[in-house]
């Protein structure tokens, strides 16, 4: 890949802060945007907006006609079966919500139990707690070990009768363990248990085949593999889609409506109540085609090359210590210096143009089983550079310095 070009496409990356050039290591948090993403936005709004499935006029025709080619894009790049199985929501958060609060409705009753991991982003763990709280479930925890590797053997034993699904996250946010799930959800299904798969921080670095992985369900958010915020995907299995009830009421998830009884749409629209972001979909289908057009091999080869690369030479800093050390990872690395707090290493990097995450991303639960408050978290992405970690470690070790 030809970084250099690759990066033109990126208007921001060149941007300075505080008279240095950004460095932008937070892409765990959001990506940044190629021109083509925020072209197709403007292109929307200008020349295709009109409310979708609802018109028969020119432009109404045209924007679902945008919106339903959208929806054929991420089927593909998913592998999905049918563009019947991508339904489009508010991002990964509100995907898990939806899967939790259905299913729990449909499916679970009070002593039934949710497995989940120690590394799960809040967004899958509070979901999860809401319903223990409605239906009295209780919730599972599979530990890690002291690489940041979730315990396969423990996560064997945790199943019981009662258990309903498996909800686990693809990688982790913190510690960019990029964990086995397809033997995850090839276990569950010896114990004929559905699995719900948060692929936020997946989708945007690995090859995903939601046919090859076998998971009922699986979740992800736009912004975070370059396309705009507000979108994301839900994919479930078709009949786990049909026989789950519907999330939310509205307009478009409805076939007919009287006072006395109301029947639903067929997939996916029975899950898209309300006008959906059909600007949105249509933004992120374009970062999927600027993706596949990289093509995700190649940028998964660089972003380990960075990985490698940013981890070799952190190491040589005295006192560093770095979260998650699995044999695989994705480009995510959460270190703390010595005694320095993440948030002082956080803002003094900030000084130098260098944006990390700093905290618990998230993630308190793991925190807790780690033994921290926080951490700062650098994540890379197929148009971050090894200049740029020079320029990064050189920071740190700066901030070292005027600590000790
Ligand atoms: N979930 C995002 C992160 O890890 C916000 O930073």
């Amino acid at each position: 890949m030809d970084i250099r070009s690759i990066r033109k496409d990126f208007p921001i990356l060149s941007h300075k802060i505080y008279d240095s050039p950004l460095i932008y290591f937070d892409n765990a948090a959001t990506t940044q945007k190629p021109r083509c993403v925020v072209e197709k936005i403007e292109e929307g709004y200008y020349n295709a907006n009109a409310n979708i499935h609802r018109g028969v006029h020119f432009l109404s025709q045209e924007a679902t006609e945008a919106h339903e080619k959208a929806r054929r894009t991420v089927q593909k790049f998913i592998n999905a079966r049918s563009s019947n199985e991508i339904v489009f929501t508010r991002g990964t958060t509100e995907s898990v919500n939806l899967v939790s609060s259905i299913f729990a409705d449909a499916c679970m009753n009070e002593g039934d139990e949710v497995i989940v991991s120690v590394m799960e982003h809040h967004s899958n763990i509070v979901p999860w707690q809401i319903q223990a709280a409605r239906k009295g479930i209780a919730i599972k925890v599979i530990p890690m070990n002291e690489k940041g590797e979730l315990q396969m053997d423990v996560y064997r034993n945790l199943f019981s009768e009662k258990t309903k699904i498996v909800a686990v996250t693809h990688v982790s946010n913190v510690l960019g363990t990029i964990n086995p799930v397809k033997e995850i959800i090839e276990i569950a299904h010896e114990h004929e248990v559905p699995v719900l798969i948060d692929g936020a921080q997946s989708v945007p670095h690995l090859k995903v085949d939601v046919q090859d992985l076998d998971a009922e369900f699986y979740a992800f958010s736009a912004h975070k593999i370059y396309g705009p915020t507000g979108i994301g995907v839900l994919y479930g299995k078709e009949e786990w889609l049909d026989k789950l009830p519907p999330y939310q009421g509205g307009g478009e998830m409805i076939a007919s409506v009287t006072f006395e009884k109301t029947t639903f749409n067929e997939l996916p629209f029975k899950f898209e109540a309300g006008t959906p972001d059909f600007i949105g979909s249509t933004a992120m289908a374009e970062a999927l085609n600027y993706i596949s057009a990289l093509g995700l091999d190649n940028i998964a080869a660089w972003e380990n090359e960075l990985l490698q690369y940013a981890t070799e030479k952190l190491n040589t800093i005295e006192h560093m210590r770095i979260f998650g050390q699995a044999r695989h990872k994705s480009s995510v690395l959460s270190f703390l210096a010595g005694d320095i707090h993440h948030y002082d290493m956080g803002m003094l990097l900030d000084r130098l143009g260098i944006a990390v995450r700093t905290g618990h991303h998230c993630a308190q639960p793991l925190m807790q089983a780690l033994g921290i408050e926080g951490t700062v978290r650098a994540s890379f992405s197929f148009y971050n550079t090894k200049e740029e970690i020079d320029a990064f470690v050189a920071g740190i070790e700066r901030v070292c310095k005027m600590f000790h």
